[in-house]
């Protein structure tokens, strides 16, 4: 369970998901895929979004269509306040302190750039070691490679378990010593759903001194998560994994973290003073957000985080973790069908992944897709972890908040048909 990163102030509530309500805010929700209803279980790849953040989107558009921070006009005017208040928002959404520390991105894979660049080239060289895991995301993956590789330092890996997808802990003390620089883990694999013991992994890299980041790609937008209980330095996510517009994500820091590193992108409207011998940059956030910001995604994302909290984060996970059940239970019922990841759904989020027999895939995907499901098939930008399995991929299918247990049912009504197909 999630409560290493929860706080208490978190909603726990025990009332089921009202999914049919829910589904009604979504418009894809209603459209037919190759004349079938619509199965969309694709969630760890983006999302689907509500009317609200789409509206809110638009608004931004036909009202005040302006650049921030730069306009003494109205509208001008009225966009920048909105786009300041998603950022308390974001803030109130981690349970930052302070809002400042949350700088917005494209996504997880700039935030994590942005650490990668701006902290690993200042603080990294020959003699250090960065350590990640072999179940992270490519994101969370080649930034610390092609750094170690810039810096002389060396990339070490916590190993993952081939016959679930776990990592394995017994070596961490001599994996992560007084050498280790940093940290970054990820909370959720995206190919598993298993969720890392990070409270061990972080209090292990605290010990040594070295800086923690957690990709929290798949988990800020599944789970509650206070950013104090996590006590990560940093914390990567994005924007249009958690219901909000594509091209929004956030890198949130603690203040000596973000202000031991250097800028990214440099340009307009992160500085104070620019002359030719020199540039002073501006301080905490608007020194990591140079140039125009992606405005209209950056409203449509405080509207969803509005949309999430309405309806509770603790019961969005509740609600996943009822539909791996379901999934397992039906993945069960059949002797060919290999499922990675942990049988205790208690340490996994709502992803599914599976290979039946030797069927490729893409043919499956091919396959469920003529029945109107979205899934995704490969490699899941998670090669490392594919050649722990031993496979060139997968077929995931991944739940969110208006995934209903009959939309589980008809992906086993799907894979029946693929064994009736390659059988
Ligand atoms: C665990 C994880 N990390 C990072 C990313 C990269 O996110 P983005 O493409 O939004 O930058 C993903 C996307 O699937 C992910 O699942």
């Amino acid at each position: 369970m999630s409560s290493t990163y929860t706080s208490s102030a978190v909603e726990q509530t025990s009332v089921a998901l009202d999914t049919e309500r829910i589904r009604r805010d979504f418009p894809i929700l209603s459209r037919t895929m190759r004349g079938k209803p619509f199965v969309y279980l694709d969630n760890s790849a983006t999302s689907l979004k509500p009317q609200s953040v789409i509206d809110t989107e638009v608004s931004y558009y036909t009202e005040m269509s302006s650049n921030i921070h730069r306009g003494v006009y109205e509208f001008s005017e009225r966009a920048s306040m909105l786009y300041d208040e998603a950022r308390e928002r974001a803030a109130r959404f981690i349970h930052a302190p302070q809002d400042s520390h949350v700088i917005f991105t494209r996504g997880t894979t700039e935030a994590i750039n942005t650490v990668a660049y701006g902290w690993g080239l200042k603080h990294l060289g020959p003699g250090d070691e960065v350590v990640v895991s072999e179940i992270e995301h490519h994101a969370n993956f080649v930034p610390w490679q092609t750094i170690c590789e810039r810096t002389g330092a060396t990339l070490k890996f916590i190993p993952a378990d081939p016959a679930n997808g776990r990592l394995r802990l017994d070596s961490l003390e001599t994996l992560i010593t007084a050498k280790t620089r940093l940290v970054a883990i990820t909370a959720m694999s995206n190919v598993t759903g298993f969720m890392p013991p990070l409270d061990r992994i972080l209090s292990r890299a605290k010990e040594v001194g070295a800086v923690t980041l957690v990709d929290g790609a798949q988990l800020v937008s599944h789970q509650p998560v206070d950013v104090a209980a996590l006590g990560a330095d940093f914390l990567a996510f994005s924007g249009h994994k958690m219901l909000g517009p594509t091209g929004v994500g956030v890198l949130w820091g603690r203040a000596e973290v973000l202000e031991d590193m250097d800028p990214f992108l440099l340009g307009g409207d992160m500085i104070v003073k620019v002359r030719k011998e020199r540039t002073t940059f501006k301080d905490l956030p608007e020194r990591f957000e140079a140039g125009t910001p992606n405005i209209a995604g950056v409203i449509g994302f405080a509207a969803a985080i509005d949309y999430l909290e309405s309806v509770g984060m603790e019961a969005i996970h509740r609600h996943e973790q009822k539909l791996l059940a379901h999934a397992m239970e039906r993945a069960a019922e059949f002797d060919d069908l290999t499922v990675y990841g942990p049988a205790d759904v208690s340490v996994r989020g709502g992803v599914f992944s599976f290979n039946l027999g030797d069927v490729h895939p893409h043919d499956t995907g091919a396959i469920l897709d003529q029945e109107g499901i979205a899934v995704r098939t490969g490699f899941h930008c998670a090669q490392p972890l594919m050649q722990v399995f031993g496979v060139p991929g997968t077929t995931r299918a991944s739940f969110y908040l208006y995934n209903t247990v009959a939309e589980v049912d008809r992906l086993f009504e799907g894979i029946e048909r693929v064994r009736n197909v390659f059988g």
